[in-house]
């Protein structure tokens, strides 16, 4: 009796697992065209917005000089949206704030309760807090019907992460666009994000990780030291195509993670064929 309830436990721990985790081959062309659009947003903020998309005007740049954080806040009018874009690692001031693992109580959003985030990225995120806060604010009010969307690579991509869970907050739809991005914050960090941008399912997720072949960037910092991954992760394989993109559920490290990259490598850099500041698209 005891061997056969242990047996059935196992079975249905198997189940719930394969439930909990999937992975799908294939995107639709209206999501694909959009993560190729906020790519390019995201690997051109590393030189100055070179050829972003002519329907975007420039709002503000938004800058730190203790903390070298660098993003803007845009407007495209067509999509009605107001886009907030993060630069990734461009200095060693930078490399400091990547390389400080040490969890932060995300003490900004009360709401976010039990929430730590990465201790650099919290630092980069609370020196830029108040310009993000008021100039979306200042967005909102004027264009109340217009989406909030945030995107970034790399370490661009963690802080886009943090204040999208901070502004999800104070307004309804946000929509937060990723890519390599390292590991964010803690367990309940992605669980209180998860719930936020609906991403427990792919179709109703507001959360786009987006993640490249082996890049390194997305296994770190460890989850031995306490961190998780969240949102959907939309993994893209070469030669890259809405096809070979594939959407990763889940709770276990699959796709990108699992192909064992360590740290920035040459997938790291290049989304759909395009590399952080290069403006050759
Ligand atoms: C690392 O991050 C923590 C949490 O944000 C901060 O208290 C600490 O000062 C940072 N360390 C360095 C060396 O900047
Ligand atoms: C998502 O939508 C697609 C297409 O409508 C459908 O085939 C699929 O079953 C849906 N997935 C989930 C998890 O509901």
């Amino acid at each position: 009796m005891k061997i056969i309830s242990a047996t059935h436990a196992l079975v249905l721990s198997l189940a719930a697992r394969q439930s909990l985790s999937a992975v799908t081959r294939g995107i639709s062309d209206t999501v694909y065209s959009r993560l190729i659009e906020m790519a390019t947003i995201s690997q051109a903020a590393y030189a100055n917005l070179c050829k972003i998309p002519t329907t975007i005007t420039t709002v503000q740049k938004i800058y730190n000089a203790q903390t070298d954080i660098n993003g803007w806040v845009l407007r495209d009018d067509s999509r009605k949206e107001i886009i907030t874009v993060f630069r990734g690692t461009g200095s060693d001031v930078n490399l400091q704030l990547d390389t400080n693992y040490t969890l932060a109580s995300f003490q900004t959003n009360p709401k976010c309760a039990g929430c730590s985030v990465h201790g650099g990225y919290y630092l980069g995120w609370v020196s830029v807090k108040d310009q993000v806060e008021s100039l979306v604010q200042t967005q909102a009010s004027k264009y109340p019907d217009y989406a909030l969307t945030v995107t970034g690579h790399s370490l661009g991509a963690s802080i886009a992460a943090i204040t999208a869970a901070q502004l999800s907050a104070t307004y309804n739809g946000v929509k937060l666009y990723t890519f390599g991005e390292p590991r964010t914050g803690n367990q309940a960090f992605a669980s209180y994000i998860n719930k936020q941008f609906q991403s427990t399912d792919p179709n109703t997720t507001q959360y786009f990780r987006v993640t490249h072949a082996n890049d390194g960037i997305p296994n770190l910092p460890p989850t031995a030291q306490g961190y998780a991954h969240s949102g959907v992760e939309f993994w893209s394989v070469d030669p890259y195509s809405a096809y070979n993109t594939y959407i990763c559920t889940g709770t276990q490290d699959q796709c990108c993670e699992a192909q064992g990259g360590q740290g920035v490598n040459a997938a790291h850099f290049t989304y759909f064929g395009m590399s952080s500041g290069a403006c050759t698209w």
